[in-house]
C-alpha cells in the first residue's frame, strides 16, 4: 500500500487498544444495568465502536447514524444525516460513539437531535479530541480517549478524502496531502 502521504504514528495500536479498555471498564460502570443504546456514527466511529462494544460488560444495544461534514480535509460546516438511526430513542440512555470532535458541530447537532426524539440521557464517548479546532466551546464530552494536537490525522477509521481508515495505527497525515 502506498503510504507516501503519512508522516509519523501519533498513536499506537497498542495504546488504542489499552485506553478503550479502561473507557469501556469506566462505561461499564456507570451504565450496569441501564441497558444503554450506542449510536456509532458512521463512517469514522465503525471501528471505536466495534471494539469499545466488546469491553462493555453489561446488556447494551447498538445502533448506527451516518453523518458527514467534511469535504477532503475542510470542516463544511453543515451536518449532513445520510442515513438515520432503527431504533426507538424515546426514554434510552443513548451514548454517541464518536471518532473524533473537531469543531463539536456534529455532536452538538446530534445531541440536540437524540433529545428531541427523546432520549432519557444523551452522553458522549469521543476517541479523539482536538481542542485547539473547537468552535462550539460548550459542548461536553463525557468520555475523550486522547487529546491530540493541531494535526490532520487518520487511521483506526479516521480517512482522508476516503482513504487511510484501515490503518490501525493512528497516523499524521502529511501537509504536503492536502494543501
Ligand atoms: C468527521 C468525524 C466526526 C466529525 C467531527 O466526520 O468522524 O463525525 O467529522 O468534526 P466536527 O467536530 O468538526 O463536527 P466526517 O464528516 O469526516 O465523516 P466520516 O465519519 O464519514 O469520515
Amino acid at each position: 500500500m502506498d503510504n507516501s502521504d503519512i508522516s509519523n504514528v501519533l498513536i499506537t495500536s497498542d495504546e488504542i487498544d489499552k485506553r478503550v479498555k479502561e473507557l469501556g471498564k469506566e462505561i461499564t460502570e456507570d451504565y450496569s444495568g441501564m441497558n444503554p443504546l450506542f449510536v456509532g456514527t458512521l463512517k469514522g466511529a465503525v471501528i471505536f465502536t466495534a471494539d469499545l462494544i466488546r469491553e462493555i460488560k453489561t446488556a447494551c444495544e447498538l445502533d448506527f447514524i451516518s453523518v458527514s461534514s467534511y469535504d477532503k480535509s475542510e470542516s463544511t460546516g453543515i451536518v449532513t444525516i445520510n442515513s438515520e438511526t432503527k431504533m426507538p430513542l424515546v426514554g434510552r440512555n443513548v451514548i454517541i460513539v464518536e471518532d473524533i470532535v473537531d469543531t463539536g458541530k456534529t455532536l452538538l447537532s446530534l445531541k440536540q437531535r437524540f433529545k428531541d426524539l427523546g432520549a432519557k440521557s444523551v452522553k458522549i464517548v469521543s476517541l479523539l479530541n482536538k481542542p485547539s479546532h473547537r468552535i462550539i466551546d460548550d459542548l461536553d464530552v463525557e468520555y475523550i480517549g486522547f487529546d491530540i494536537p493541531d494535526e490532520f490525522i487518520v487511521g483506526y477509521g479516521l480517512d482522508f478524502d476516503e482513504k487511510y481508515r484501515n490503518l490501525p495505527d493512528i497516523c499524521v497525515l502529511d501537509e504536503s496531502a492536502y494543501q
